[in-house]
């Protein structure tokens, strides 16, 4: 198996290097409107938004803001494939403009947005970022009444476009089989509650991280990984048209999906080429399945404590699994990432004994 990794450096306004139906997932976080860090980005997108925030007319420049994200979002639904799913990563904005302190609800506007463009809106995730920052509560503090909860989540939307997708042929099938996760995966994944705390699963962010990841409000690597493993199969094209330092990218290689970025700010490039060429990049990305076959083998262990038995094998790994659909669940592992040009790299996968 290799997979194809293209990188744009292009306005994600206009898609037009892509065709219509040309992707099966999205998975990105826009920059978030009313988010002192991203106003210089939406005023380089719009200038009318500087004079609203000027002027302290929050809500003008929440709706400018929302107007230059809609274009992309429109693109989203040319380019994505019919049955193929769009998940969006944003928190709400809490704000204080023309002396008003207000919520500014971002995670609304744009599930109302990729409504009216026609997307399905499913169950979403509330991603849960605890903080114990001193600041986290605001307003007045203990004397009522001015005093406001505090903003300690995200949200991850999830939309699909159109009718569910189909695995017709035998080829279909089999591949969807091996990309399926695993029983006790599926419990924690697709839940509606996600609070990566004291996961251990985070090498990929610890060896992502940098000054620049820090500065560009970068996803955690297990957020996209999570979803890329929840909404496609291996050998899909996962897109995420505001790229940053690539995290979706990285998640996207070492599901064996192949991907698109967009990145408006070249800044990237630099540091983008950097990781991409890293010598053990193809290792700490391949950690992710060790760490899954080891924490499957623990779940067992602890399933037989409590006097469950496994009803299935595993065919390709041989080890029990709870559900016949974990049967031709397989891992691929990377053997080498080959750069094709600059801004296009090749991975070259075997199946993971
Ligand atoms: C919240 S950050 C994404 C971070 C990314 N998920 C990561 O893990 O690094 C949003 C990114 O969108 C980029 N951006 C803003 N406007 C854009 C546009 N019109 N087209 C493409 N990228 C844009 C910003 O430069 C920024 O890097």
């Amino acid at each position: 198996m290799q997979t194809e990794h293209r990188l744009y450096y292009k306005d994600a306004r206009s898609l037009d290097f892509l065709n219509d139906e040309s992707v099966h997932l999205v998975v990105t976080s826009p920059p978030y409107p009313m988010i002192e860090m991203w106003d210089d980005t939406f005023i380089a997108l719009n200038g009318e938004i500087g004079f609203a925030l000027a002027k302290g007319d929050g809500r003008a420049a929440f709706t400018l803001m929302h107007g230059e994200l809609d274009k992309v979002w429109r693109e989203l639904f040319r380019v994505l494939k019919t049955g193929g799913f769009a998940c969006i990563n944003i928190g709400d904005a809490a704000r204080s403009t023309g002396g008003r302190f207000q919520l500014f609800p971002n995670h609304f506007r744009i599930l109302q947005s990729f409504w009216e463009l026609g997307f399905d809106p499913l169950p979403v995730i509330l991603w849960r970022k605890q903080t114990n920052a001193p600041n986290k509560f605001m307003g007045s503090g203990m004397l009522p009444a001015g005093a406001y909860v505090t903003l300690e989540h995200e949200y991850i939307l999830i939309f699909r476009k159109g009718p569910k997708r189909q695995f017709k042929t035998e080829e279909e099938k089999r591949n969807r089989q091996e990309s399926a996760i695993f029983w006790e995966e599926r419990n924690r994944w697709y839940s509606d509650l996600w609070d990566f705390k004291g996961i251990r699963q985070n090498m990929a962010d610890a060896d992502l991280r940098g000054d620049l990841r820090r500065r560009s409000g970068a996803y955690p690597f297990l957020l996209p990984y999570r979803l890329i493993n929840m909404y496609s199969v291996y050998g899909d094209i996962v897109l995420d048209p505001f790229l940053g330092t690539g995290t979706t990218t990285f998640a996207a290689l070492a599901c064996g999906r192949n991907s698109i970025g967009c990145e408006l700010d070249p800044k990237f490039a630099g540091f983008l080429q950097e990781k991409l060429q890293a010598p053990d990049l193809p290792g700490v990305l391949n950690e992710y399945h060790r760490v899954r076959i080891q924490e499957h083998l623990k779940f067992l262990e602890q399933y037989k404590e409590k006097g469950h038995q496994p009803g299935y094998v595993n065919n390709f790994y041989q080890f029990p699994v709870i559900t016949k659909q974990e049967t031709g669940l397989k891992f691929y592992q990377i053997d080498e990432i080959r750069p094709k040009t600059r801004d296009c790299y090749v991975s070259f996968y075997a199946e993971k004994g």
